[in-house]
């Protein structure tokens, strides 16, 4: 099922306009990536189609349901079938990574085995075996606050994989890994996005990493949407006007250009059409980070 925002607009609490204008849809299975400067309002967007926050004005449905206007009932089964992962994961410190783990599905449980989980550890084997998906199937049973930043961000997302969500958002989730680990991480998230025809949207700080392995790409700047193109069509200008505030530095990820994923550059390493953008973020030093 479809999500889907049409001229949604945000203002903040204290009267900031952080979106305007936003329509966007996201069809079952699709994966999108949003880019753009700090402040774009890319955190306020995934949250909206969280149903974490309201929007001010216009229309939005997550999952073909309208959050804000669904009964209590409705809105804990939509919930259930969304996976957030967020920049630093709002795991309790104390909280032993296998617990972390298994709350992704309390949505899903029954009480009486939600209950139980936290006396004994209902499926060791499942969380264990999507943890060594992250080469942390070690850490089972460490409490979280045990792990580094960047050990608590694959948590989060071993959560939400583990959860098996149709929509997953995912706000700067590989922001605390390093460049090799980053993109194992997102692989892993594209993969099992694909495996299990899960919709996918995703903030990314680097372009690189959202050039790589997303099919579409949403430019946000200043709370509005300037493109919204395939990657093929997505063109070194429009990523150089999209981060003008920023010198039109391109923020990646990785030190060393990583390679597109599926031919958009030739054996001579000439760009294909349309791959402008892809062979400049290949050639990028990493001068954003
Ligand atoms: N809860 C809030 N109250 C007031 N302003 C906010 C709040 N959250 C975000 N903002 C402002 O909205 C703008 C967009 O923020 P955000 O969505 O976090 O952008 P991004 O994730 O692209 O950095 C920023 O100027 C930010 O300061
Ligand atoms: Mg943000």
């Amino acid at each position: 099922m479809a999500s889907e925002l049409t001229g949604v607009g945000l203002t903040h609490g204290n009267g900031f306009r952080a979106l305007q204008r936003i329509s966007l849809r996201l069809a079952r299975g699709e994966r999108v990536a949003v880019i753009g400067p700090s402040g774009a309002g890319k955190t306020s967007l995934t949250r909206l189609l969280g149903s974490a926050l309201r929007p001010s004005e216009g229309r939005l449905e997550i999952l073909g349901v309208n959050p804000w206007q669904a009964s209590a009932g409705e809105l804990r089964h939509l919930r259930a079938r969304i996976g957030t992962i967020h920049q630093a994961p709002p795991i309790p410190p104390r909280q032993r990574v296998i617990t972390a783990i298994l709350a992704g599905r309390l949505g899903h449980w029954p009480v009486w085995k939600g209950l139980c989980s936290l006396v004994y550890p209902v499926d060791i084997d499942g969380a264990q075996a999507v943890l060594a998906r992250f080469d942390l199937a070690d850490r089972l049973f460490d409490r979280c606050d045990r792990l580094s930043g960047g050990q608590l961000q694959r948590v989060g997302i071993a959560r939400v994989l583990y959860q098996q969500p149709d929509l997953i958002l995912a706000d700067e989730p590989v922001s605390a890994l390093d460049p090799t680990l980053a993109d194992a991480a997102l692989g892993e998230l594209v993969a099992d996005s694909e495996r299990r025809g899960a919709s996918l949207f995703a903030s990314l700080h680097a372009v690189d990493l959202a050039l790589k392995w997303f099919p579409r790409i949403v430019g946000l700047r200043a709370g509005e949407i300037v493109f919204d193109l395939p990657t093929a069509r997505v063109s070194e200008t429009m990523l150089r006007e999209l981060y003008a505030a920023e010198g039109g530095v391109l923020p990646t990820q990785a030190q060393t250009p990583v390679a597109p994923r599926d031919g958009a550059v030739d054996a001579a390493g000439t760009p294909a059409d349309g791959q402008v953008a892809i062979a400049v973020v290949r050639f990028e030093t990493c001068r954003g980070r």
